[in-house]
């Protein structure tokens, strides 16, 4: 069993972005930059963003970092995304989910233009994923595609099992994966021999925000386990993965912390990144 190590793959990722807006700052260029939108005080989100806004500074993207009261309004919120959106200055705008239970995830996620969707959340960049055409992929699919490929696991023609069919996660994993040529099965509550599906796969990805959900089992021998939950538990930060059974049977598998998380983060800086390109649009290169 090896592992995939999310903390270093990312820190390579980061290291590129960071060359990378370095040559276009040492040209003149302007300042890149992502708002950060977070509404209320979920303690989950505030460790997210928290790692968010260090990567940007880590990087070199100027990280504005947003937290409105938990008392926002949809009104209220729509209007300042509208307002961040509209500023130049910012290249990218990501909404931190989930948002308080009285808001609409989907009117004010839809508010950012695609052009800054550097999340991948709204329909015309998921819509985009569907028909093959060039746009921004989520975070943590993003992070998972770069991890698999960092260590050359061939994706072509593998039956990948996604556990989840979340908008975050699970949905643009699907659609990303078949863009890769692979078999994608996507299971979820009401899946029927979850088991049996799961033991078919080359490479099983849970995100089912339960901890220790996939036990050894369920896992084929020689599988490749990628590992999206983090739980709070009294035992602290737990995966999705039973870590300690699985690991026996897979060749490969991502621990929890030092897997997924980072590659969430370091994603964004690159999707941050294309976004600030795309937007000098041929300028300075
Ligand atoms: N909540 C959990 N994961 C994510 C993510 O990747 N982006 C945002 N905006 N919210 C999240």
């Amino acid at each position: 069993m090896a592992i995939l190590d999310g903390k270093k793959a990312a820190a390579e990722l980061k290291e590129e972005v960071k060359i990378g807006l370095a040559e276009y700052y040492s040209k003149g260029a302007p300042k890149c930059n992502l708002a950060i939108i977070m509404v209320g005080d979920n303690p989950a989100s505030e460790v997210y963003v928290r790692n968010k806004a260090k990567a940007c500074e880590a990087v070199g993207i100027g990280g504005k970092l947003v937290k409105l009261s938990e008392k926002t309004t949809q009104k209220e919120l729509e209007l300042f995304i509208k307002a961040i959106s509209n500023d130049k200055s910012v290249h990218g705008v990501l909404v931190q989910l989930p948002l308080p239970a009285h808001l609409d995830e989907t009117r004010a996620t839809e508010l950012v233009p695609t052009q800054k969707d550097v999340d991948g959340f709204t329909a015309q960049s998921l819509g985009r994923l569907v028909v093959g055409e060039k746009g921004f992929l989520s975070c943590t699919p993003g992070g998972i595609i770069y991890l698999l490929k960092k260590y050359k696991i061939v994706l072509s023609g593998k039956h990948v099992v996604i556990i989840g069919r979340s908008k975050i996660v699970g949905k643009p994993m699907a659609l990303a994966l078949l863009n890769e040529n692979c078999t994608v099965t996507v299971c979820h509550s009401k899946t029927r021999n979850l088991a049996k599906i799961t033991k078919s796969a080359d490479i099983i990805i849970c995100a089912v925000g339960k901890p220790k959900f996939l036990t050894s089992d369920m896992v084929g021998f020689g599988a490749v386990v990628v590992d999206v939950g983090i739980n709070r538990t009294e035992e602290g930060l737990v995966g999705d993965v039973d870590y300690e059974g699985v690991n026996k049977y897979a060749s490969f598998i991502t621990p929890v912390p030092g897997g997924v998380g980072p590659m969430t983060v370091a994603y964004l800086m690159k999707n941050t990144f294309d976004a600030y390109v795309n937007q000098l649009d041929g300028k300075y290169e």
